[in-house]
């Protein structure tokens, strides 16, 4: 298993290269470097950092490429970059054609997956490697290892949304942030997270997904943090990414917006309240009630959740033994 999936790394490898070679040789190449140029604003250096590269149009290009014989176009299979013919098995043509290609690197940098985007308005936008043996996308974060690279002092890390807002925030200086691959972040990215840093901030569209993505982010990190760890929250103006925020704004007034996040309990207490339906006393019941029930999928040992009911306590008037011993069984969350 263990030799097959260094196989798939080596075809993995090659892919990546290939696309990053089709930049500077395939007759087509202007087409997509204007466009990673021009209508992105990408410089060449940046898109070196990031491996940036071209799947040309064509059904074979990758399989003829990289897969020769029928072992390494088998592997090219199982890594997610060839697919099989529906009426002729054994037969296979690419799944990337006439794409931008970003590669998809683990921590130790070798590449495990692709990410590749559409030219125009070409459906999807975004065509990702399938789950492969060497690729878990509720794992994953694209762009984790280049800012392990890039970054002297890791100690913050900021979660965007997608490829394009990772590279432009670094192309602009900020080289700390990374994205999930399509799927909201998870607790298991929280952990990976953790471990490499103390410091955490998800930022979300400003629009009602975003805020619906802040929830699940929110109910993913209670399980998984502990004292020592700080998770923030920042909700961009509506209709920004980070991608196009920074361009506007530029870096420093980006860093700006990053200090006024908002806390962690900030958003547990206002997510608590939006869902008050009462009025009064009622209400105000029905606030403690979802409030603690959120609080109680913190870590029982950590001081968070100690001085979150000591909060919830204060603005009730109850006291925290009150709040605890009445408090909902925890409902399962997102994580
Ligand atoms: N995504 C995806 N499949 C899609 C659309 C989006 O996997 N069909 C994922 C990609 O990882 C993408 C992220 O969701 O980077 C964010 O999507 P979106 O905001 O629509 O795209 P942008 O990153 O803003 O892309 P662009 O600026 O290139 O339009
Ligand atoms: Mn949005
Ligand atoms: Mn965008
Ligand atoms: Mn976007
Ligand atoms: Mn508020």
């Amino acid at each position: 298993r263990y030799e097959q999936n260094a196989e798939l790394l080596n075809r993995l490898s090659e892919c990546a290269t290939y696309f990053q070679r089709q930049l500077i040789e395939h007759p087509h190449k202007e087409k997509a470097k204007s466009y990673l140029a021009k209508d992105r604003g990408l410089s060449g250096q940046i898109a070196k950092v990031y491996g940036l590269g071209f799947a040309p149009p064509g059904w074979d290009n990758v399989l003829k490429a990289v897969g020769k014989r029928a072992e390494l176009q088998e592997q090219l299979l199982h890594g997610g970059m060839l697919i099989e013919k529906k009426e002729n098995a054994g037969q296979y043509y690419d799944r990337f054609r006439d794409r931008i290609m970003f590669p998809i690197r683990d921590t130790r940098g070798r590449v495990i997956a692709f990410g590749g985007r559409a030219f125009g308005d070409e459906k999807p936008k975004y065509l990702n490697s399938p789950e492969t043996p060497v690729f878990h996308k509720n794992l994953e974060l694209y762009g984790l290892y280049e800012a392990k690279q890039n970054t002297t002092t890791l100690d913050h890390i900021l979660v965007v949304e997608g490829y394009m807002d990772v590279i432009v925030l670094a192309q602009h200086g900020v080289t700390n942030s990374v994205a999930t691959l399509g799927t909201s972040i998870n607790s298991q990215h929280f952990k990976k997270l953790f471990k490499l840093v103390d410091k955490v901030t998800l930022c979300f569209d400003g629009d009602k997904a975003g805020r619906a993505a802040a929830i699940r982010g929110l109910e993913a990190t209670l399980p998984v943090i502990q004292d020592g760890k700080q998770v923030r929250f920042l909700f961009l103006p509506d209709g920004e990414d980070p991608d196009s925020l920074i361009r506007k704004i530029g870096k420093d007034a980006f860093l700006e917006l990053l200090d006024d996040s908002s806390s962690l309990a900030h958003v547990l207490f206002d997510h608590a309240r939006s869902l008050v339906t009462l009025g009064d006393e009622e209400g105000e019941a029905q606030f403690t009630q979802h409030a603690m029930s959120l609080i109680q999928n913190i870590p029982k040992e950590s001081t968070l959740r100690s001085l979150l009911v000591k909060q919830l306590a204060d603005q009730s008037g109850l006291s925290s033994e009150t709040l605890t011993a009445n408090a909902p069984t925890p409902k399962p969350l997102y994580n």
